[in-house]
Order: structure tokens, then C-alpha cells, then sequence
């Protein structure tokens, strides 16, 4: 697998069909979340790239936990719906953890909906702290502290 880190630009020249989520979250499709994510809360989007040249398989968002200290929380994870269940997923959060690691941040978190991701999420290591709102949030310590 081949990481590569891209700007907005290059991302919004992507075929929004590849991956639906990514769009909406950064403000395509009518919503209005996009200007905030440009904003200097966002930290990475990396497109995943795996081979010579190929279309992305997969892209994910990272931003500034707006709570806890030190945190980054990962605000989109989406592969490719005809490359899913191939590992990338995994090897893209392992890839941010370890830049997250690199720049000495103490924890990752995310939150989802579809509770049947918690499995998933489970599996790369994450633990569920709350539900709020029809949400369960989940975190993931980056060192060996609490
Ligand atoms: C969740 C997602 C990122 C996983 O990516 P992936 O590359 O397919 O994941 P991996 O290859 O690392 O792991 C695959 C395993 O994840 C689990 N999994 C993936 N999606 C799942 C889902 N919706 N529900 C339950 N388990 C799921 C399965 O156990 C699968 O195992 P299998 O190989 O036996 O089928 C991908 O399914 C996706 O983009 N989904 C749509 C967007 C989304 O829901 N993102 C998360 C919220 S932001």
C-alpha cells in the first residue's frame, strides 16, 4: 500500500461517486459543513493509494478533538465500496496513528451511528467511553498513560 497526503484541491477533483461520505462532510452536495472544516481545525485528509497510478481506495479526515487535549479525532474513514474488506481500512488508521504518534498526541477518537461498526472499531483497538445523542463515541489511547 502506497499513503499519499493530499490537499483539498486534489480531492475535490476526485469522483465524488468514489466516495460519498468524504463529499458530503466537506461541504458537496448542499451541506454547509465544508467552510468549518477548512477551517484551522482540520488537521489531515489523506487519499490512500495502493499500486501504480490507480484511483484512490480510500480517504479519511482528521481533526482537532474539540474537547480533549492532545486528541485528534477522525472525522471521516471511508474505502471505496468495491475494494471494502481488503484491509485498507485498517492500514489507513494505522497510518494515522502513526503520524498522530510522530507528533506526540495522547489519544485518537471517533464517533458513529451504525452501531454495528463498534466491532470494527473495537478490533483496531478503540473502546467506547459514551452515548450521546444516537452516537457512541470511542477513543483510543496512543501511549501507554490511563
Ligand atoms: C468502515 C470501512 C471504512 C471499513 O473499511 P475496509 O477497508 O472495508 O475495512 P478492513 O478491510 O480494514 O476491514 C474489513 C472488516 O471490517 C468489518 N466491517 C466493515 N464495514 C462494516 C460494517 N458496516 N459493519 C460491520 N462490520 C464492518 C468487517 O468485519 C470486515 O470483515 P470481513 O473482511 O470479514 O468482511 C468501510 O466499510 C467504509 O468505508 N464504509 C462506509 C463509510 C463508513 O461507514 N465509514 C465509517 C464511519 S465515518
Amino acid at each position: 500500500m502506497n499513503l499519499r497526503v493530499v490537499g483539498f484541491d486534489e480531492i475535490e477533483n476526485m469522483d465524488p461517486s468514489w466516495f460519498p461520505m468524504a463529499f458530503e462532510y466537506l461541504g458537496h452536495g448542499g451541506s454547509t459543513y465544508g467552510d468549518t472544516y477548512k477551517s484551522d481545525k482540520f488537521i489531515w485528509m489523506l487519499a490512500v493509494q495502493d499500486g501504480e497510478n490507480p484511483p484512490p481506495v480510500g480517504v479519511v479526515c482528521i481533526t482537532a478533538d474539540r474537547v480533549l487535549p492532545k486528541s485528534c479525532h477522525v472525522s471521516v474513514l471511508e474505502v471505496r465500496s468495491d475494494v471494502r474488506s481488503r484491509g485498507y481500512g485498517k492500514n489507513i488508521m494505522a497510518a494515522v496513528e502513526s503520524m498522530c504518534g510522530d507528533l506526540s498526541l495522547l489519544s485518537l477518537t471517533l464517533q458513529t451511528r451504525d452501531l454495528s461498526l463498534v466491532p470494527y472499531y473495537q478490533k483496531l483497538g478503540f473502546k467506547s467511553t459514551h452515548d450521546h445523542e444516537g452516537l457512541r463515541y470511542m477513543r483510543k489511547y496512543l501511549t501507554k498513560s490511563p
